[in-house]
């Protein structure tokens, strides 16, 4: 991520243009850590100044990262610049620092949460990997939406680029985890659901994709008949999983051992090689599902006087059933303004963000946190204890 040191630099007296970027205040911690709020191609982020034996590093906050890495280069550039720093050791004009390319088939969670609808009929693949198996099933069901989940940067830029290649344009490709993704989705809607070799965590069981809960979610949101297809090497995970499918009160199940699929993924060639056992697991749907509200974006039901807060101030993590939040630090802008940092959300999945509060508003800083369930519940924890601070 593009950075510089310096042996010292000049603040600038804020607010300020410089360059391409809007400079417009200066936040610090009690640890003396300086936020400065910067304004570069329509886009608002932190640009960090931590203080070292050196000197500083001048780096972007990695909360508030904007879209693209050249807009974080560009901003730097100019605070470099409007602080009269000298970069040592810097990458900021380096051409080496690459953005994921823009696609119009990789889509991110706002657009769930907004845009989506789809007259055609739904394929989700969670975890595509090398992707072998979502290209042949778009390729097969050109007249289907598939939309593939991964968290593996890598190959989501490679199955984009394969979308491109082999002209396909039926994927729609999401940086999201699976377990919360079908959240986002219209009950009965959904024809097939693919889990192929997911990451079994035979240590870390509460990582796996398959759970009660996405069952649950899987269920919902499945027309009648369709299925949500399990495949895995794992006798563990296999087992797991069958015990999870088999609590569910009333589920068509169908197993099968070593059955050859249409399509061979990469570890499953490996398994292959390896004479290992390969089992299936596939549920069918059978009832319809009530329909759920459309997720929003967390909002604060009050305003909250910051002078007060910062008085009474303390990190503090709180926990619900099963999500938390973290209350971190507090960055006075002045006397009436400045931001929380925290981090909340489930076992599932971590937001990080600022709370921005000023004299007149409170928000969250990025400020489109998405309303699913655990954050929903995470923050209200948050709302009810920093409102019992300052009462
Ligand atoms: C063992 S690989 C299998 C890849 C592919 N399905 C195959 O058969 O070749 C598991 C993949 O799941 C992805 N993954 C793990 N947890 C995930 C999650 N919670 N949401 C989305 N993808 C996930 C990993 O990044 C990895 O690419």
């Amino acid at each position: 991520m593009p950075n510089f040191h310096t042996k010292t630099y000049n603040q600038p007296t804020l607010p300020t243009k410089f360059g391409e970027t809007q400079f417009q205040f200066v936040a610090t911690s009690s640890r003396g850590e300086v936020l400065v709020m910067s304004k570069c191609s329509g886009e608002d982020f932190l640009l960090k100044v931590n203080k070292n034996k050196n000197g500083y590093l001048i780096k972007g906050d990695k909360i508030t990262r904007p879209s693209q890495v050249a807009v974080l280069q560009r901003a730097l550039m100019d605070f470099r610049d409007a602080s009269n720093a000298e970069a040592t050791l810097s990458n900021i004009e380096s051409k080496k620092i690459k953005s994921l390319e823009i696609s119009p088939y990789l889509k991110k969670m706002d657009y769930f949460a907004d845009e989506f609808q789809t007259d055609k009929e739904i394929l989700i693949e969670v975890g595509f990997g090398s992707g072998r198996h979502l290209l042949h099933q778009a390729k097969k069901h050109p007249d289907k939406l598939v939309i593939g989940l991964e968290i593996h940067k890598p190959s989501i830029e490679q199955v984009l680029k394969q979308c491109e290649l082999q002209n396909i344009t039926n994927i729609l490709a999401v940086d999201y985890d699976a377990r919360v993704f079908l959240e986002f989705l219209d009950s009965n809607s959904v024809r097939s659901i693919f889990v192929h070799f997911p990451v079994p965590w035979d240590k870390k069981p509460h990582r796996r994709v398959i759970s009660e809960r996405f069952i649950n979610e899987a269920k919902r949101v499945l027309k009648v008949g369709g299925t949500l297809e399990l495949r895995t090497d794992s006798d563990n995970y296999f087992e797991y999983s069958f015990s999870e499918f088999v609590k569910q009160p009333k589920v068509e199940l169908h197993v099968n051992k070593n059955k050859d699929l249409e399509i061979s993924s990469k570890y499953e060639d490996r398994w292959k090689r390896q004479e290992k056992d390969i089992y299936d697991i596939t549920m069918v749907a059978h009832e319809n599902s009530e329909n759920v509200a459309k997720i929003g974006r967390l909002k604060f039901s009050k305003n909250i006087d910051f002078s007060e807060l910062k008085k009474r101030f303390e990190e503090k993590i709180l926990r619900g059933d099963d999500f938390f939040a973290h209350i971190e630090e507090i960055y006075e802008i002045d006397d009436t303004s400045g931001f929380v940092r925290v981090s909340f959300g489930g076992a599932q999945k971590n937001e990080h963000n600022y709370i921005h509060i000023t004299k007149e508003s409170i928000s969250y800083l990025p400020d489109n946190v998405l309303a699913t369930k655990d954050n929903l519940n995470a923050h209200k924890l948050i709302e009810e204890t920093l409102y019992g601070i300052c009462d």
